[in-house]
C-alpha cells in the first residue's frame, strides 16, 4: 500500500495541519517523521480550534493510528500537556492509538537554555529559533550523546544518562556562555517523574509501520516545517536541524526504499517565513501588514508556536519551483488563496535577476551569501475583487483566481488538486 506524504514547500506554516486534517479522514495511521514542538499545526473543526505542536493532528479523528517516528526529537512535558488538552477536548489518547518511537530523542529543559543561550550569544547573528531547544537536541543526536525515548523502558540508566546530559548542558551554560547553571538534582527528579509517563507509548514504530502497510493499511504522513528550512537544502543557517524535506520520511519512520508514495506539496498562495534568514520577495509596506492580518483571528500570520508576526511577500515560484523538484511532488495544495481577495494587481515571482542575468531557476544555489543578490523578476496578473471563502467549485472561482492558480502549475509543471479558501473543513475545493 504507497504512503501519502505531505510536506510544506515554503519556510513552515503552509497550512499543513489543515491539510493532513482533511487527508487523515481516509488514513489508518498518521505518522509524523521529523522535527519536535517547533511545529504549530491549527486545526479548526467547527467551533473548535486545535493547536497541536507535537502529537500528529490526525490525532483528532478517533479512527487514527498516530505515530511519532524516529526523526523526531520529543519534549515528555509537551507531550503530556498536549495529551491532556486534547483529552480535554474529547478526544480520546492512549498507548492503542499512540506510539513513539524507541529511537525519537527527548528534549530536556536543559536543552531548552541551551537554544536561548545560544541564541543570546549569537546577537545579530542569531537563527530566530522557536526556542524549544530543538536544535541542541539534534546535536546531541549528532554527537551521540543523547537521550533517546527507548531510553526510558531502561529507568535506571535513564537516570544515569540524564544526569551526565544535565551535568554536560550545566558546565556549557556556566564556561561558554556566561550564564547560571542548572540545579541538577531538582531537574532530573521532575523531569524524569514526568518523562517516565511516556513508557508506555514507547515501542519500535518502525516495525509497526511495516507490518501495517504490509496489512494493507493506508499511511499518510504528516510533515513538520517547510521545504526551504530543510538543514541540508534550506537556507542554511536560517533552518531548522532536522530533514524537513520527502526523502527523510524514510529515515524518520523505519521505512525502505519500496514504500511508494504520493507527495502532496502544500504551498500558501503567498510567501511567509517566521525567524530570521533571506526572504527575496519580503513586503514591508501596508499590503504586509493586510496579507499578515491583525493576529485577532487564529489563521492571520503570527507564529502559532511563539506568536511571533510573521514576515509576508509574494509567492516566489522559483523556490516553489525547487520545492517540487527536491521533494519529487506530485500534486499540489494551494491554501488561503481567499487571503488574496481584493487586490487590484498579483504579483508573481517567475526568475530572479543575478549579476547582469535573467534566471527562471535558482542561479547560484539556495546559499545565503548568493540569495542577497538575487533581485526579484516578477510577472503582474490582475486581482478579484469577490469573496472566495463561499466558494466550493473551481467553476465557481473568479476567471482571475483560476489563471493565478493556473500560472502556478504551469511553472511548477505539477497539477494543483486542492484549493483552500478559509479555514474549515468544507473551505476547500477539490479538482481532478
Ligand atoms: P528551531 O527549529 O526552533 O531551531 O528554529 C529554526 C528556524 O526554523 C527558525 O527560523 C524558526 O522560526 C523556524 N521554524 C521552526 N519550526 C517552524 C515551524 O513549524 N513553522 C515555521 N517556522 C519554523
Amino acid at each position: 500500500m504507497p504512503i501519502d506524504i505531505t510536506i510544506g514547500l515554503q519556510w513552515g506554516d503552509e497550512g499543513k495541519g489543515r491539510i493532513v486534517d482533511l487527508l487523515a479522514a481516509r488514513a489508518d495511521v498518521v505518522a509524523r517523521y521529523n522535527g519536535g514542538d517547533n511545529a504549530g499545526h491549527t486545526v479548526t473543526v467547527g467551533s473548535h480550534i486545535f493547536k497541536l505542536h507535537l502529537i500528529p493532528s490526525g490525532i483528532i479523528h478517533p479512527h487514527t493510528f498516530c505515530v511519532m517516528g524516529s526523526g523526531m526529537v520529543v519534549n515528555p512535558l509537551v507531550f503530556l500537556s498536549e495529551t491532556a488538552s486534547l483529552r480535554e477536548a474529547g478526544v480520546p489518547i492512549s498507548p492503542a492509538r499512540l506510539a513513539i518511537s524507541h529511537a525519537a530523542h527527548l528534549i530536556t529543559p536543559a536543552h531548552r537554555l541551551l537554544d536561548g543561550a545560544q541564541e543570546t550569544a549569537l546577537g545579530g547573528g542569531r537563527i530566530g529559533t522557536t526556542g524549544r531547544g530543538i536544535g541542541p537536541a539534534y546535536t546531541d543526536k549528532a554527537a551521540r550523546t543523547g537521550l533517546r525515548a527507548g531510553d526510558l523502558l531502561h529507568p535506571l540508566t535513564f537516570q544515569q544518562k540524564l544526569t551526565a546530559h544535565l551535568e554536560s548542558v550545566s558546565q556549557k551554560l556556566i564556561v561558554l556562555y556566561k550564564q547560571p547553571g542548572i540545579n541538577i538534582e531538582q531537574m532530573a527528579v521532575d523531569f524524569s517523574e514526568k518523562a517516565l509517563q511516556l513508557a508506555p507509548y514507547i515501542c519500535d514504530t518502525g516495525a509497526l509501520l511495516r507490518q501495517r502497510l504490509h496489512n494493507g493499511q493506508k499511511v499518510l504522513v504528516e510533515g513538520a516545517q517547510g521545504t526551504l528550512l530543510d538543514l541540508d537544502h534550506g537556507t542554511y543557517p536560517y533552518v531548522t536541524s532536522a530533514t524537513t524535506t520527502a526523502p527523510g520520511v524514510l529515515t524518520g519512520l523505519g521505512l525502505g526504499m519500496q514504500s511508494k508514495s504520493r507527495v502532496i506539496g502544500v504551498v500558501k498562495a503567498f510567501q511567509s517565513r517566521v525567524g530570521e534568514g533571506p526572504f527575496i520577495t519580503e513586503l514591508h509596506d501596508e499590503l504586509a501588514a493586510r496579507l499578515r492580518g491583525t493576529g485577532e483571528n487564529p489563521w492571520d500570520e503570527y507564529g502559532t508556536t511563539t506568536g511571533r508576526p510573521r514576515r509576508v511577500g509574494w509567492l516566489d515560484c522559483v523556490l516553489l519551483h525547487y520545492a517540487v523538484a527536491i521533494n519529487g511532488v506530485s500534486e499540489l495544495v494551494i491554501t488561503k488563496l481567499d487571503i488574496l481577495s481584493g487586490l487590484p494587481v498579483i504579483r508573481i515571482c517567475a526568475g530572479y535577476h543575478y549579476k547582469g542575468g535573467d534566471y527562471n531557476e535558482l542561479p547560484a544555489g539556495l546559499s545565503v551569501e548568493e540569495m542577497g543578490e538575487y533581485q526579484p523578476l516578477y510577472q503582474e496578473m490582475p486581482g478579484w475583487q469577490q469573496d472566495l471563502t463561499m466558494v466550493r467549485r473551481w467553476e465557481d472561482l473568479p476567471i482571475e483566481a483560476q489563471a493565478y492558480i493556473l500560472k502556478i502549475e504551469a511553472i511548477c509543471g505539477v497539477p494543483v488538486r486542492m484549493i483552500s479558501v478559509g479555514p474549515e473543513r468544507e473551505q476547500i475545493i477539490y479538482r481532478q
